[in-house]
């Protein structure tokens, strides 16, 4: 097991990566203050893996209650949010309660938006089952519920006492979603480590055949770049921008698609290579650069294509509304090299309109 940090004064944090983690107490038992946990986890993922998490409060003699969410991210919203605070309520969990999430994205950020604004904030641990989780969303306390008008627009920031990713729980996940989290692996590499994206490109094989040993390291290695930025930067005043490569095409591509079709991780991997034809278009990315990323994104089956129904212009509107936009301007994170990035306050809009219609 390697055990990295979130460095945050006094809300700082292990994470622990490794197989078979879920069966070892140790992860879970020193991390809770009160008696009351409650488990939460979808209708996927709860048959797979729930009883062996539970045990270990059961047998320890706390007060266990359980919330089982539904599945996709068409379910990342207000009617789930308040379904956990009301089993809290029915259970009169107290402030000394915690919570447990376990599952993807989907289930740690309304989990950790639950945990945030039960009787104003209480503890949660964050269990990821997916890639995409492991490598980046159950970390750094970003956690919210989508709008239909808008992805990700009701949120806190809250962050867990824990994170436990049990790499050998990748195996059970479908290989579209597998892939689909190998986008967010991608982004560390384009944004701060370029010595990473050379082993990505190094390593596609066994990565594509899940091999724990390149499992461990991409999640490691991953962690170790958010732990990084998040340590820097908590709230986003500045760098940790940068960790939203792609998602202001990708956040407005999954609204207007209304959370459905297609998954974060595509949405974002076919952002990302937006932004990289706009970094190339500022005349700032080299288009050798450029070559090497979309052979990279399509090497483990992500798409780089916008959808032909998607127009650019109903694009740009949502763009309008990113949390990054400032005053109704578009604000993009783009790319000077791979490994090294920068934000872009003055894109002019043409410029923007061509490259998502060239897409
Ligand atoms: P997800 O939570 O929907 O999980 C994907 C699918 O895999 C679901 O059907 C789930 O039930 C299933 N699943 C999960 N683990 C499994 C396992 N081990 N075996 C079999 N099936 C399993 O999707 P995701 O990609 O994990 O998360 C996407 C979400 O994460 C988006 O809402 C995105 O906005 C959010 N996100 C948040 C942050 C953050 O910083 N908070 C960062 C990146 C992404
Ligand atoms: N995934 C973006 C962030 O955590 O800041």
């Amino acid at each position: 097991m390697k055990t990295l940090r979130v460095e945050l004064g006094a809300r700082s944090y292990p994470i622990y990566i490794g197989q078979q983690l879920i069966d070892n107490p140790d992860c879970f038992l020193p991390a809770v203050r009160g008696r009351q946990v409650l488990l939460v986890s979808n209708e996927t993922v709860a048959p797979l893996y729930l009883d062996r998490v539970r045990r270990h409060f059961v047998d320890a003699d706390f007060i266990v209650a359980e919330h089982i969410l539904e599945d996709g991210e068409v379910y990342k919203n207000l009617q789930q949010f308040e379904g956990i605070l009301t089993t809290l309520l029915r259970h009169d969990f107290s402030r000394d309660c915690c919570l447990l999430a376990l599952g993807g994205g989907v289930a740690g950020d309304t989990v950790g938006f639950a945990a945030a604004c039960y009787q104003r904030g209480v503890d949660f641990i964050q269990v990821p089952t997916t890639l995409l989780a492991q490598v980046d969303s159950s970390v750094g306390g970003k956690t919210a519920v989508n709008h239909p008008l808008g992805k990700n627009m009701i949120g806190a920031f809250h962050q867990p006492l824990a994170v436990v990713a049990d790499t050998g729980l990748l195996t059970s996940l479908p290989e579209r979603q597998y892939l689909a989290g190998l986008a967010e692996v991608i982004k560390y590499g384009l944004i701060r480590d370029g010595a990473f994206f050379s082993w990505l490109e190094e390593h596609r094989l066994p990565l594509l055949q899940r091999e724990q040993d390149a499992l461990m390291h991409v999640v490691e290695q991953s962690c170790l770049n958010k732990a990084a930025v998040v340590a820097a930067d908590e709230r986003e005043a500045g760098v940790r921008a940068t960790l939203n490569l792609g998602h202001t095409f990708g956040h407005a591509l999954e609204t207007a698609l209304a959370y459905r079709d297609w998954l974060h991780g595509e949405a974002v991997a076919c952002g990302m290579l937006l932004a990289s034809r706009v970094s190339v278009a500022r005349g700032w990315l080299a288009a050798t650069e450029l070559t090497r990323i979309e052979t990279l994104l399509q090497g483990f089956g992500l798409p780089t294509r916008l959808p032909a129904h998607i127009g650019a212009d109903e694009l740009l509107a949502l763009m309008r509304r990113d949390k990054k936009a400032r005053g109704g301007k578009i604000v993009l994170v783009l790319l000077d090299a791979i490994g090294s990035a920068r934000i872009d306050d003055a894109c002019p809009e043409p410029l923007l309109r061509e490259c998502l219609s060239a897409s």
